[in-house]
């Protein structure tokens, strides 16, 4: 075992778990975009950023859901810096993105109140959560990145459907983008909201206001 310290609490966790599960494992909660415990890791889109206390005044911001956990350790995860730092990701991811339900609710949860990027819909933020899904649990490797920074996009050979491809969804199930499309008509800074309040929102008995996303049916879970 692995003992280390996260938010101030001593903790043990498995040599190879990731800092992500460890913190899990603690019941804290991180904000993750581009993770599912069923695929392999990716490290793609920095929304689960963590500062690792180095020394006396000195910490780097890493992606927990990457990290392996080490011997004496010591991470925030609810830190000034990492809440900023993941705000203006935020903020690039819904710059590219406006229309995810997804990216919307974290942007309300996290009190995020203007985008002060220039707004132009990609479709995609790059996660490879469909790309990964087709490959490792369908074994079909339907689709893939093709193109190189900003032409950077998912496709599948040729533009047309592959033989690979089993029609099972799954692809369009998993992404955070298409997943839930947001269907409010018109974005303010940026930013939704429009469904904020129409539903009751059943948050944790304890909230302790961390900057997950909550539907109507509380935390998504994991
Ligand atoms: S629908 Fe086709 S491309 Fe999408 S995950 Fe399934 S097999 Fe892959
Ligand atoms: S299409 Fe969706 S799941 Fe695939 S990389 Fe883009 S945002 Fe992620
Ligand atoms: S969830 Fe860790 S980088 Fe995306």
């Amino acid at each position: 075992m692995v003992e280390l310290t996260i938010d101030g609490i001593a903790t043990k966790a498995l040599e190879g778990t990731t800092v992500l599960e460890a913190a899990r494992q603690q019941g804290i909660i991180i904000p993750t975009l581009c993770y599912d415990p069923g695929l392999s890791t990716y490290g793609a889109c920095r929304m689960c950023l963590v500062e690792v206390v180095k020394g006396k005044g000195r910490s780097s911001l890493e992606a927990s859901c990457t990290l392996p956990v080490a011997r004496g350790q010591v991470i925030l995860t609810g830190s000034e810096r990492v809440k900023k730092a993941r705000m203006v990701i935020l903020e690039l991811l819904i710059a590219s993105c406006p229309n995810s339900k997804t990216l919307q609710d974290m942007a309300a949860n996290m009190g995020l109140n203007k985008i002060r990027f220039k707004i132009k819909d990609k479709g995609c933020i790059l996660c490879g959560l469909c790309v990964r899904y087709c490959k490792e649990q369908m074994q079909s490797g339907g689709i893939g990145f093709v193109g190189r920074g900003n032409q950077r996009r998912v496709a599948t050979a040729f533009g047309v459907t592959p033989e690979e491809c089993r029609n099972c969804g799954g692809c369009e199930f998993i992404c955070p983008v298409c997943e839930n499309a947001c269907l409010a008509g018109q974005l303010r800074d940026g930013l939704c909201g429009g469904c904020q309040n129409l539903v009751p929102v059943e948050t944790c008995p304890i909230c302790t206001h961390c900057s997950e996303s909550v539907g109507p049916k509380g935390h998504k879970v994991y």
